[in-house]
This record gives structure tokens, C-alpha cells and sequence, in this order.
């Protein structure tokens, strides 16, 4: 511990395709959206987070709304640097400094992204008064949150389904012995929800409406116990361009991301493929666990499950495992060094 360690402020992010969260003093502090709006004309950023949310899909022509990092990539590397600072600055604890202190953190990033994105993402952090930072790649991160002896010799298999990308990976002796990452997750869930509600029900609806449905009633599969009731959905008739209403149920969610779900199978199956046998063996006792927002789609553990023929487990809070151990590679920084990237 430095003479001026009082100075600094230690806080882990999780800088996600759709949600970035931050922990300050083991509270979340931050979970926000990871979407900008930006004024065309000036190109300034006029709103982040939420509110730059609420505007999506209702912009006119002199704002857009971006997400800097959709797809695990950074699509924007202006949008993306400005909302890295303005999410950090943020953090109430930190606007209520008179001197702003430097900061110590662990920023979580999907795995896909490339060295040139790693540095980019660095040097955000670093203009924001970021003396000392580490990255961590995001299935270890997960592992962490989910509480897995991640330095065991012994395997455990780690399904993220988050919005831009589901990243499958098998970790052993604080390892990633192999991994996937596809770009099928939450986005391309709702996206097959608007084509199917135009294709069976001549109903044009937006992103945000879909994304409701998914959440309200969405499934993985036809048979659940529970299901939900079906759901009323408005938009514009693609016929008649009237605003019509129309009576949605689990089952044709169901349908309607089927094709999507086969594909984030198939990935797990191939990379269940590619485990060498002795991690094999321990994934047949422990089985898979699921992270992300995607993963609380109904019935899809199940369906995971009766593919692969292990047991499927979902973390306790899918949405903020990663964050949690995000912040708990930060409090035993030590502990964690090997996987920490500087
Ligand atoms: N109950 C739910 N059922 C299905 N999908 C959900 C649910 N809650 C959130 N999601 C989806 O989870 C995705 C966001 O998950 P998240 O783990 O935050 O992604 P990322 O880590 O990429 O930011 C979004 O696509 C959102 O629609
Ligand atoms: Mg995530």
C-alpha cells in the first residue's frame, strides 16, 4: 500500500455488448445501457445510457443512436471512448469528489475484440484518470462471478448468451483451454422476433416492442412448465399502414428463435468437441453454466440440456455475473494476476 493510496479509487466495469456495469465499493453503482445518442450536425454525444435508450427507434434525422460495441466489436471508436468516460464519470462516489482521485480498475471485455480494441479501451480508461489498468476476458470473468475455483485442475464450461455474442468457453488452471464465440445472442433473438411478426402477422414492429415480447413471453422451447400468457403487441400494419394489435404466444416465440437457438447449440457442441478427454470428464460431472441476459429465455437451460446431455445450471443473477467477478478479480488483484491482461 503507497503513502497516497487514499487518493485512489478502485472500480470494476463490465463493458457489455447492451449493459455496462460498474462496482464501486462492492455496490453496483452503474447499469446502463451501452448505447449513445449523438447529434448528426455537431456530433456531439446528448445523451448516454437510458435515456439515450428511450430515444431509440424514435430518432429524426439529426440524432442517431449508436451501440459502440454491438456485435463484441468496437463499431465506433469515438462513440465508444466517450461513453467509457462519461459512464465512469458517473459513478456517484466519484462526482462527489472535490479532486477527482486516480483510479484502479479491471475493465471486462468481450472476448472477440482485437488487440487494437483492447488498446483502445485502455486508453479511454487512462483519460479518465485511470492510473493502473487491467483487463479481463469475459467467460473468466463469468466463471469468477458464478463462483468457480477457476485455478483447479479441473475443467468447467462457461455459456455467456449475451446481446451481441455468445461466448462459450471451458477454463481450467486459471485458463482458457478453448473457446467460441459466435455472433448469435439477444440481438438476433429480437431481430428473429421482428421478421416473425411481420412474416405471420403482417405486423411491423420496432426493436424495443420485440424486445418485450422476448423478455415478457419468450421461450426455447414450445413445452414449459409455466407458460406465460399470451401477450397483446402493437405496431403498423404492413398492409393496410394502420397501427393494429395483435395476439402473440410463447410457442410461436418459440418458433420464431428456433434457428437461432440450433446455432448456439451447434457452437456448444463444437466446442465440447474440441475439450481434450481428461476436461471432458470433469464437464460430464459439472456440467454447463450460463451467464448473460440471454440465458434467462425460458426453458432454453432445458434445451441445452437434453442436447448436450449434461446438466445445465444458470448463475443466480445472470445479468451481473460478470460484473461481480469482474469486482472480485479487482479486490485480490494479486491473486488474479496471471489472467489479467496490463
Ligand atoms: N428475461 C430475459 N429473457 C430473455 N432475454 C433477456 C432477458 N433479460 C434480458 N435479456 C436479453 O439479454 C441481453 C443482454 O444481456 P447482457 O448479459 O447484459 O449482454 P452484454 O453482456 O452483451 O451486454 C439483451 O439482448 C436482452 O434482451
Ligand atoms: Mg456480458
Amino acid at each position: 500500500m503507497g503513502f497516497f493510496d487514499f487518493l485512489t479509487e478502485e472500480i470494476a466495469i463490465d463493458l457489455g455488448t447492451a449493459n455496462t456495469l460498474i462496482i464501486h465499493k462492492d455496490n453496483i453503482v452503474v447499469d446502463s445501457p451501452s448505447i449513445v445518442a449523438v447529434d448528426r450536425r455537431t456530433n456531439k454525444v446528448i445523451a448516454i445510457g437510458h435515456e439515450a435508450s428511450m430515444m431509440q427507434g424514435k430518432t429524426h434525422e439529426n440524432i442517431k443512436t449508436i451501440r459502440p460495441l454491438k456485435d463484441g466489436v468496437i463499431a465506433d471508436f469515438n462513440a465508444s471512448e466517450q461513453m467509457i468516460s462519461m459512464l465512469i464519470k458517473s459513478v456517484p462516489m466519484l462526482k462527489k469528489r472535490l479532486i477527482s482521485p486516480s483510479l484502479r480498475m479491471v475493465i471486462c471485455i468481450p472476448s472477440g475484440i482485437t488487440e487494437v480494441e483492447m488498446r483502445a479501451v485502455k486508453e479511454s480508461a487512462e483519460r479518465v484518470n485511470g492510473k493502473e489498468v487491467y483487463l479481463i476476458h469475459e467467460p473468466m470473468a463469468a466463471a469468477i462471478g458464478i463462483g468457480i475455483d477457476i485455478k483447479q485442475p479441473k475443467g468447467n464450461m462457461i455459456v455467456d448468451i449475451g446481446g451481441g455474442t455468445t461466448e462459450i468457453a471451458v477454463i481450467a488452471l486459471s485458463g482458457i483451454v478453448c473457446d467460441k464465440s459466435v455472433k448469435i445472442a439477444g440481438d438476433v433473438f429480437t431481430n428473429d422476433i421482428v421478421y416473425y411478426m411481420r412474416r405471420q402477422h403482417n405486423l411491423y414492429v420496432g426493436e424495443r416492442t420485440a424486445e418485450k415480447i422476448k423478455i415478457n413471453i419468450g421461450a426455447a422451447i414450445e413445452d414449459i412448465d409455466n407458460p406465460p400468457e399470451e401477450m397483446s403487441v402493437q405496431g403498423r400494419d404492413l398492409l393496410t399502414g394502420k397501427p393494429k394489435q395483435a395476439m402473440v404466444s410463447h410457442r410461436e416465440v418459440a418458433r420464431a428463435l428456433d434457428k437461432s437457438i440450433l446455432r448456439i447449440e451447434d457452437a456448444i457442441m463444437e466446442a465440447l468437441s474440441q475439450t481434450p478427454p481428461e476436461l471432458a470428464a470433469d464437464i460430464y460431472n459439472t456440467g454447463i453454466y450460463l451467464a448473460g441476459g440471454g440465458s434467462m429465455l425460458r426453458g432454453l437451460d432445458k434445451r441445452i440440456s437434453l442436447k448436450t446431455d449434461l446438466p445445465v445450471y444458470i448463475a443466480e443473477d445472470p445479468l451481473q455475473a460478470v460484473v461481480r467477478g469482474t469486482g472480485i478479480a479487482l479486490k485480490n488483484i494479486e491473486r488474479f494476476k496471471t489472467i489479467l491482461l496490463k
